[in-house]
């Protein structure tokens, strides 16, 4: 399709990006613009703006931007193309003449739709017979109403038929069996479905419609799941089963999990829990990802607790890297050994799953984890060099990253670990370096947390002799709070260097190094008042390691015994 930049114009010309906006965004004038609640990230006041005269948005809140097409792109996840045709549409305007290939190509493709669409309602219409009874009996049992069953069209392929129902529909067989809706005999050339006796699961693109199958074995029979062959119109890499639902789901503000399996969408999805999707059997890739990222910020990937589901996320980690940015990242929950979440809201119902996902952690801290447990750092007797090409492996996977930002604060990150690290071990006492510990994800700061948080900074500035001993539990936590988190960095970093500073010492450094008003905050009356008792109330339960939760517990509550001793 030849689209030029002068058709393009054309559009911007014709059409008020207001109008297209305003179908999803309550625009109000502020400042002579016009402006509302970003749709891109959670805002509670208007950082979100449209200029019609130029024909861009832009949100000063999170920096996203761009014209009507990428507002297609973003907010209906349309290809280009897409867009493009939308738009004409509404401008009134026919597309230019398209080049013959990909003319071809399109109505390839727009005939392979039609019979898979046409197949998905012949398996649903199965599934209500006599001969799809066992089918539904089996999703019934499993716990699926039927407004579910009715919502993702599942359905049932019988032993035979669907060839003949779509030859009398006039599907040419080059077509069928291009849609790899059946196969052909190498024995003697017969043509049979490609899918027999089982339960279906129809494959949807971004726009609902049907592009392949996932197809469930009712009995015994091997392989459990059997999916639609790979077609210039069906490649399994870059699709995702439930995304077209789960962007429903996800504009609700839910969370977005990603899944193994077809029946763990329907099981997330209809727990109302969060949104899902799931690849087709296939580990994630970079086309997978973009899609997930255009639903959420920071979906979450489940991988089961055993050996292999561990090393799925390490792999998933190393190929998501390079494609970091800022709004663009993931976290990784880790569900009990042998369980899927479907086993998980069956057994536990949606509280369990909540506190998976609840205890899902950050990529950084993910992979830390994983790392230090291939360098057997848990075990004492690991040699000290284990721990350098520990670093150095973790260093090297940092460079994979590839937007600058990112990396260098993924960087900076890494490095407060390692200095962390050595200087547990300098410390020489207790040797706690060796505990590897995947670092608590706390959640945004309630009020009384931050309270908490700021009462353990204030008590470990006045005691720093404390300091070594809780110097690695520190660097990794994650306060979720700039200035809070620069004040615990500017501590760890000038106790490493220093570690015999006394406490008036430490707080003049700290001031002259940018954070004097918050230390005034800390040390305010107000402040001091409530140290002792806001200590006894510090809420660990958050924090989802045990191990970290132990070390947190135990300086709470020296710090508390400190604190009501008058240190
Ligand atoms: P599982 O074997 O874990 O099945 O495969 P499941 O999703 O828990 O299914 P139920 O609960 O037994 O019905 C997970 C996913 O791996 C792919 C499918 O996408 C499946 O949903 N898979 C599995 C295949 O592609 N082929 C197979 O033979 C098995
Ligand atoms: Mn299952």
């Amino acid at each position: 399709m030849a689209v030029t930049p002068a058709f393009i114009d054309e559009l911007r010309n014709r059409l008020t990006l207001s109008d297209l906006v305003g179908r999803r965004v309550k625009l109000v004038p502020k400042g002579g613009r016009l402006a509302g609640l970003c749709p891109f990230h959670n805002e509670k006041t208007a950082s979100f703006y449209v200029n019609d005269a130029e024909g861009f948005y832009h949100c000063f809140g999170c920096g996203a931007n761009g014209d009507m097409i990428s507002w297609l792109r973003e907010t209906d996840g349309l290809e280009f193309i897409e867009a493009v045709r939308q738009l004409s549409e509404m401008a009134g305007l026919a597309l230019p003449e398209d080049d013959h290939a990909s003319n071809v190509a399109g109505q390839q493709r727009k005939a392979t739709v039609d019979a898979c669409e046409a197949a998905a309602g012949f398996f649903v219409s199965q599934l209500h017979t006599k001969k799809g009874a066992a089918a539904l009996h089996y999703i019934r049992q499993r716990g699926l109403s039927d407004d579910v069953i009715f919502d993702f069209r599942l359905g049932y392929a019988p032993r035979g038929g669907l060839f003949a129902h779509l030859q009398q529909r006039e599907f040419s067989t080059e077509l069928i069996k291009s849609a790899g809706l059946v196969g052909v005999s190498d024995r003697d050339g017969s043509v049979y479905d490609y899918f027999r006796d089982r339960l279906i699961f129809p494959i949807e693109d971004p726009r609902g419609q049907v592009i392949g199958f996932g197809a469930r074995a009712l009995g015994e029979v091997k392989p459990k799941y059997l999916n639609s062959p790979e077609s210039p119109s069906f490649v399994k890499k870059t699709v995702l089963y439930g995304w077209s639902r789960a962007r429903k789901a996800a504009r609700r503000g839910l969370p977005l999990m990603v899944v193994e399996g077809y029946m763990d969408v329907i099981a997330v999805s209809s727990s109302g829990v969060a949104a899902a999707v799931a690849p087709l059997g296939t580990a994630l890739g970079e086309d997978q990802f973009r899609l997930l990222w255009k639903l959420s910020n920071d979906p979450v990937l489940c991988f089961d607790g055993d050996k292999a589901g561990q090393l799925a996320a390490q792999r998933a980690i190393e190929r998501v890297l390079p494609l970091l940015e800022p709004g663009r990242s993931v976290r990784l929950a880790v569900l009990p050994e042998g369980q899927d979440p479907d086993d998980i809201l069956r057994q536990k119902g949606p509280d369990g799953l909540r506190r998976i996902l609840s205890a899902a952690s950050g990529l950084l801290d993910s992979l830390w984890a994983s790392k230090a447990a291939d360098y057997h750092l848990d075990n004492p007797r690991t040699q000290a060099g284990a721990k350098a090409a520990f670093w150095q492996d973790m260093r090297g996977l940092v460079r994979s990253i590839t937007h600058h930002q990112t990396r260098s604060a993924w960087a900076d990150d890494l490095e407060r670990r390692i200095a962390a690290m050595r200087g547990v071990t300098r410390a020489g006492g207790s040797n706690r370096s060796g505990q590897m510990i995947a670092v608590p994800l706390m959640r945004r700061p309630k009020t009384g947390r931050h309270v908490q948080i700021k009462a353990l900074l204030a008590l470990l500035i006045r005691t720093p002799a404390l300091f070594s001993d809780y110097a690695e539990a520190l660097a990794m936590l994650d306060f979720k709070d700039d200035g809070l988190d620069a004040l615990k960095n500017a501590l760890i970093d000038r106790l490493m260097n220093a570690p015999d500073l006394d406490a008036a010492a430490l707080r003049h450094h700290l001031a002259i190094e940018g954070h004097a008003e918050l230390l005034s905050q800390l040390f305010g009356t107000d402040m001091s008042a409530r140290l002792g008792g806001l200590l006894g109330t510090m809420d660990t339960g958050e924090v989802t390691d045990a191990r970290v939760r132990a070390v947190l517990d135990e300086m709470t509550e020296r710090l508390a015994r400190n604190n009501r001793r008058g240190l």
